[in-house]
C-alpha cells in the first residue's frame, strides 16, 4: 500500500465530505445503517448520520468482548491519593456496566432522562457515564472541583431524574467532602432531581437522605444487569457545561453517532494507536479531554485506558507520571502543558526519570491551553518521543489543530498546533472582515458544517447556539480564539476573543468570577483579569472598587470576596489574589480596559488608549497591581 500524505487525505476529505465520513463510518457497529450521511435540512444546524441507530456503550465494551478482547485490560485505575491499583478486562467492565444501567434503570432512569454525575477520578465515573450510553440516557458530568452552586445551575438547566456521586474526593492536601456540596446543590436549584445514587469511599463516609439517597453498591447487589437500548445516532449522548461569556455554562450537546465516527477515527489517524495499546490522558472526566480520551475514545478503538486520581507532582514526586507509563506500558500520553511546567517546575533536570524504563511510549500530546515553545521543547529533550500541541475545544469534542501523527508526521514549529485535521475548514478573518493575509492575526473560524462529533447544538437552546457561535460571521463557527496561519498552512492559536481565561487548562470565564465579586455589599464595582502565570499559563486577579462610605479594613474585604468565589464557583477556579483600586480605566461609552490592565501586569508593552480622559488612572492602577506583586513596579 502506499503511504497516504497529511495533504492527499486532507484533499479526499475536502473533495467529498460526506463519503470521507460514511467511509469512516464503517469502522462503527451500527444496529441500523442512516439515511443520509449529512442533513442539511435545518442548516446551518447540521446533523450526521440521520436515521442510523447505534450504542455507544455497545461499541465502547460489548463489541471487544464479542471480538476476542474480553480478557483484555479495559482500564487501569491508579490513584496514589488513596493507595488503590485495580484493574478491569473488557469483560469485567462491561459487566459492572451492565449491573449499574440496571441499578439506573430500578431508579427510573430510562432513554432520553438525564443524569448528572459529580464524581472524582474514580472507575465508578467512568461506569457511570458508560451506563447511561447503555440505557439511552444523557449524562452530564461536573467536575468535582466546582461548589455547590455551579452544580446547581447546572441541575437547573439538565433537570436530571437522578444524580450519581461519591462520599469525597482526595486532593493532595485535604479530602473534599462531595455529598454536602451536593445536597446544598440540590437545596439551591429549583429543579429537584428524584434520587441520588452514592459511592461510600472508605476515607470519608457521607450521611444519607432517607428515601432520596441509595447506596451504591446496595443498589447493584440488587440490580440485574442491562442490555444496550438503541438509539438514534442523532440523539444526545451527554451533555458537558462549559464557561460562556455571560457567567452561564453552556450544555454543549454530543449525540452517538457523529462521536463515535469522530472519535475512532482521531485514534488512528491523529493520535497514531493501535487497538490493544495502552492510552492514558491525564486529565479528569469532568472535561471534554476525560470525556473524549480518558473513556469514549480509547474504549471504542479497543485500547486501554488509564484513569489516574493524582497530580503530576506531589503524589508522590514529579516522577509520577513517568511510574505510570513504565508500570503499565504506556504508549500515548495526553495532559496539559501545565502539567509538564509543574513537573519542569519540581524536577528541571528530569532526573526522576531515570528511575523508569519509558521505552514504551511513542508520543506525549498537549492540549488544553497555548503551549509555550519552552515546554515543547523540555517534554521532547527528556523523553525523546514526538511531542505534539494540539488545538481543540469542549465543542468540537476532537482535535481541530493537529500534527496528524497515524496519517503523516508534520514537521514541528514550536508555537503552532500545526495544521487543520481533515473535517475541519479552519479561517482567520481579520478586523475588516475579510479572510486574513498569512501572519495576519484575526478570529478563527470554522466552515460550517462541522465535521461529525462536533457540537450540534446547545442542550434545547437552538437559539443560544445560534447566537454564540454562528451569527457573527455567515457560515462559520465562531472558536472565540485568535491567531494566524502562516504561510505554510500552520495555524497559531494567540489568545480567546472573549472573557474566558484558561487557569491550568481550565476554562474559567472572569465575567463569572467579576458576578461573584460584585455581590459583595461592599464592592461598588470590579474587574478580573487574566495574568499570566509560569505555572498555571494564567490566574485569575480581581481589582475592586469599594461603595463610598466603605471604612472597613481592605485586606479583609479581600479575603471575604476570596472566600466568596471559591464558595460560588470552586476552588478550581484559583482566584487568590485581589487589589482594591480607586476607580476602574473605562473608554468614554463605559467599556473597563482589561486588556490595559492585564499588558501593565504582565510588564508588556502597552499604549495609552486614545478614549482615555484621564491618564493618571493608569498611574493608580500600576501602583495597585504593584500591591499584589504584579507589574513593572512589583516588589520582587
Ligand atoms: N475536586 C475538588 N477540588 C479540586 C479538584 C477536584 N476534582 N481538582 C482540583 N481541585 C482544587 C485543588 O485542590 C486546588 O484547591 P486549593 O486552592 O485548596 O489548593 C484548586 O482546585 C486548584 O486545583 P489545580 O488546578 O489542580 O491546582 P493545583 O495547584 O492543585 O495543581 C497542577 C497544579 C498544575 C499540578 C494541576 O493544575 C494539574 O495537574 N493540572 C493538569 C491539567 C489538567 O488536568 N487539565 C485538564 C484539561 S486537559
Ligand atoms: P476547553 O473547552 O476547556 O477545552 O478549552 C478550549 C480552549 O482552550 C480553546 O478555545 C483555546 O482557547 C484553549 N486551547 C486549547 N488547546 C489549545 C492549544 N493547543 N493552544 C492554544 N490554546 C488552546
Amino acid at each position: 500500500m502506499t503511504k497516504q500524505t497529511y495533504e492527499a487525505v486532507y484533499a479526499r476529505w475536502q473533495a467529498d465530505p460526506e463519503l470521507f465520513w460514511a467511509q469512516a463510518a464503517q469502522d462503527v457497529h451500527w444496529i441500523k445503517s442512516w439515511d443520509k450521511v449529512l442533513d442539511d435540512s435545518r442548516a446551518p444546524l447540521y446533523q450526521w448520520f440521520a436515521g442510523a441507530e447505534v450504542n455507544s456503550c455497545y461499541n465502547a465494551l460489548d463489541v471487544h468482548v464479542e471480538n476476542g478482547r474480553a480478557q483484555q485490560l479495559a482500564l487501569i485505575y491508579d490513584s496514589p491519593v488513596s493507595d488503590t491499583y485495580q484493574n478491569f478486562t473488557y469483560q469485567e467492565l462491561r459487566d459492572k456496566v451492565a449491573t449499574l444501567a440496571g441499578v439506573l434503570a430500578n431508579m427510573g432512569v430510562a432513554k432520553g432522562d438525564r443524569v448528572i454525575i459529580y464524581m472524582p477520578m474514580v472507575p465508578e465515573a467512568t461506569m457511570a457515564m458508560l451506563a447511561c450510553a447503555r440505557i439511552g440516557a444523557i449524562h452530564s458530568v461536573v467536575f468535582g472541583g466546582f461548589a455547590a452552586n455551579e452544580l446547581a445551575t447546572r441541575i437547573n438547566d439538565a433537570r436530571p431524574k437522578v444524580v450519581l456521586s461519591a462520599s469525597c474526593g482526595i486532593e493532595p492536601a485535604r479530602l473534599v467532602a462531595y455529598k454536602p456540596l451536593l445536597d446544598q446543590a440540590i437545596e439551591l436549584a429549583e429543579f429537584k432531581p428524584e434520587k441520588c445514587l452514592i459511592l461510600q469511599r472508605p476515607q470519608l463516609e457521607a450521611s444519607m437522605v432517607p428515601g432520596r439517597d441509595l447506596d451504591w453498591h446496595q443498589a447493584a447487589a440488587q440490580a440485574e444487569a442491562m442490555d444496550c437500548v438503541p438509539v438514534a445516532a442523532t440523539d444526545p449522548l451527554y451533555i458537558l457545561y462549559t464557561s460562556g461569556t455571560t457567567g452561564v455554562p453552556k450544555g454543549v450537546v454530543r449525540d452517538n453517532g457523529g462521536h463515535l465516527v469522530a472519535l475512532k477515527w482521531s485514534m488512528k489517524n491523529i493520535y497514531n494507536v493501535e487497538p490493544g495499546e495502552v492510552y492514558w490522558a491525564a486529565s479528569d472526566v469532568g472535561w471534554v479531554v476525560g470525556h473524549s480520551y480518558i473513556v469514549y475514545g480509547p474504549l471504542f478503538h479497543g485500547c486501554t485506558t488509564v484513569m489516574f486520581e493524582g497530580k503530576p507532582v506531589g503524589t508522590p514526586d514529579p516522577g509520577a507520571f513517568w511510574r505510570v507509563i513504565a508500570d503499565y506500558g504506556v504508549n500515548t500520553l495526553f495532559t496539559a502543558p501545565t502539567a509538564i511546567r509543574a513537573i519542569k517546575r519540581d524536577d528541571p533536570r528530569g532526573l526522576y526519570k531515570q528511575n523508569y524504563d519509558l521505552s514504551c511510549l511513542n508520543a506525549l500530546f498537549l492540549a488544553g491551553e497555548r503551549c509555550d515553545p519552552d515546554t515543547l521543547q523540555w517534554a521532547g529533550d527528556l523523553l525523546g518521543v514526538p511531542v505534539v500541541d494540539h488545538w481543540w475545544q469542549t465543542e468540537s469534542g476532537w482535535p481541530m489543530v493537529s500534527n496528524p501523527l497515524g496519517i503523516e508526521p508534520l514537521p514541528v514549529k514550536p508555537g503552532s498546533a500545526s495544521k487543520e485535521v481533515p473535517g475541519y475548514d479552519v479561517r482567520v478573518i481579520n478586523v475588516d472582515n475579510e479572510e486574513a493575509a498569512p501572519d495576519e492575526i484575526g478570529d478563527i473560524v470554522v466552515k460550517l458544517p462541522l465535521p461529525p462529533g462536533a457540537l450540534p447544538t446547545l442542550w434545547q437552546n437552538d437559539i443560544g447556539f445560534r447566537r454564540s457561535y454562528l451569527e457573527t460571521y455567515e457560515g462559520y463557527y465562531l472558536t472565540a480564539d485568535a491567531g494566524y496561519k502562516d504561510e505554510d498552512g500552520y495555524i497559531f492559536i494567540m489568545s480567546r476573543t472573549d472573557d474566558i481565561i484558561n487557569v491550568a487548562g481550565h476554562r474559567l470565564s472572569t465575567g463569572g468570577i467579576e458576578g461573584v465579586i460584585s455581590a459583595h455589599p461592599d464592592v461598588a464595582e470590579c474587574a478580573v483579569i487574566g495574568v499570566n502565570d509560569e505555572l498555571k499559563g494564567a490566574l485569575p486577579l480581581g481589582l475592586i472598587v469599594l461603595k463610598a462610605g466603605v471604612t472597613r479594613d481592605h485586606e479583609q474585604i479581600v479575603r471575604e470576596v476570596i472566600q466568596m468565589v471559591r464558595e460560588e464557583i470552586g476552588p478550581v477556579a484559583a482566584f487568590k489574589k485581589a487589589t482594591v483600586v480607586q476607580r476602574l480605566p473605562k473608554t468614554r461609552s463605559g467599556k473597563v480596559l482589561r486588556g490595559t490592565m492585564k499588558r501593565i501586569a504582565d510588564r508588556q508593552e502597552w499604549r495609552m488608549p486614545a478614549t482615555i480622559d484621564d491618564p493618571v488612572i493608569f498611574e493608580e492602577i500600576t501602583d495597585s497591581l504593584a500591591e499584589v506583586g504584579y507589574g513593572p513596579e512589583a516588589v520582587e
